[in-house]
């Protein structure tokens, strides 16, 4: 396990929108739930449910959504106010299985 690709922007293509946020697929439920976000992107499918990026988060970026019968975990952190990110990192550098990317605005 290596963590979500960061290049996934250009290797995925984005198949739907999720409370205002982009997912990159291929998305099929249960199994293969993709990547939330853009700003800030978590990999669903490596997504444990460790929950230390809402506990690091000072600005409460994340949220649980459940995700009965995903193999990783039954929830996961969406990334539901991506755009208040201040770009701390915590949430990235603490992930254990790195399912976390941050894209900074330039
Ligand atoms: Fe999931 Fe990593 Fe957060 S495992 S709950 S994205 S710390
Ligand atoms: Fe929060 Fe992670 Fe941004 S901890 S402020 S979502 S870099
Ligand atoms: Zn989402």
């Amino acid at each position: 396990m290596s963590g979500i690709d960061p290049n996934f922007k250009t290797t995925k293509s984005i198949v739907e929108k999720h409370s205002d946020h982009d997912v990159y697929g291929p998305v099929e439920p249960p199994k293969k739930l993709g990547i939330h976000g853009s700003i800030v992107a978590v990999d669903f499918d490596l997504c444990i449910a460790d929950g230390v990026c809402l506990d690091v988060c000072p600005v409460s970026v994340f949220e649980w959504v459940e995700t009965p019968d995903h193999p990783a975990s039954t929830k996961k952190a969406d990334p539901t106010r991506e755009s208040d990110c201040i770009f701390c990192m915590a949430c990235e550098v603490q992930c254990p299985p790195v399912a976390i990317k941050i894209f900074q605005p330039s």
